[in-house]
């Protein structure tokens, strides 16, 4: 089967005066359909670029990206915008929820920048999504008024109410307690069983041990991909 993404020589490069920095330097990768993978390395190996580049966030300086056939790496940006509500998810550390909605403008919000986007339709949506996560409970809190976990598990409704085909979850357990991280985990392996691809960076060992694929990066390359 061809891969849901395929990344060929990606490259970031970040000009600061007379240095560059280069955050990604010729990055090869696929992503199957149903893949957990857990992306591991130190600190400003390139994790983050690589997951905001794939989450239509960022663009590459050069290289390919092939998403379910079509070359998206050089996409003007109502066509990334258009990828970013419709295809991708995106989870971050520090949940990234606007403060002035309520959880269930927070979790509908992406589905107002679709097409023909019909407000109850979404707020439909929405509760499923919330109610997939465990959240039903408290659809008019606002973010300021819910647990760490449980904002976790809101930005997660995020990510999947517009039912991507691919998850991007940037450290998601990185400001959680051990009890949340098992949560938020099973929540997110269980995407898996639905076909969703879920691609997780961690510094956590115990995480990385939770999916089926390692990935380990080092100075911008992929220094090890592993199967188990
Ligand atoms: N906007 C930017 N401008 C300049 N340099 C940047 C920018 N964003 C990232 N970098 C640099 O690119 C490199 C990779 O950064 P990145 O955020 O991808 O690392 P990371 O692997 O996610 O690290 P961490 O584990 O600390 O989150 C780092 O050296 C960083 O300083
Ligand atoms: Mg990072």
């Amino acid at each position: 089967m061809p891969a849901l993404i395929a990344i060929r020589g990606l490259r970031k490069a970040y000009v600061m005066g007379d240095e560059t920095v280069h955050a990604l330097a010729g990055v090869d990768l696929d992503f199957q359909k149903g893949e957990f993978v857990a992306i591991l390395g130190p600190s400003g190996s390139g994790k983050s670029t690589l997951m905001h580049i794939l989450g239509f966030m960022d663009t590459p300086t050069e290289g390919s990206i092939v998403f379910d056939g079509q070359e998206v790496a050089k996409l003007d940006p109502d066509l990334r915008a258009w990828y970013r509500s419709n295809r991708v998810g995106f989870v971050f550390q520090s949940f990234n929820l606007l403060p002035r909605l309520t959880v269930l403008e927070n979790v509908a919000l992406p589905l107002l920048y679709r097409e023909n986007s019909d407000p109850v339709a979404n707020a439909a949506a929405a509760k499923v999504a919330l109610e997939r996560v465990g959240m039903s409970h408290r659809l008019d809190h606002r973010p300021s008024q819910l647990s760490g976990g449980e904002r976790q598990r809101v930005a997660i409704a995020r990510a999947i109410v517009g039912s991507p085909s691919i998850i991007f979850a940037d450290e998601p357990t990185g400001n959680l307690d051990v009890k949340n991280v098992d949560r938020i985990l099973d929540l997110l392996g269980s995407l898996i069983k639905e076909g969703i691809t879920v691609v997780l960076v961690t510094h956590d060992l115990s995480v990385a041990e939770r999916s089926h694929r390692v990935i380990s990066m080092r100075a911008g390359l992929v220094q090890e991909d592993r199967t188990r």
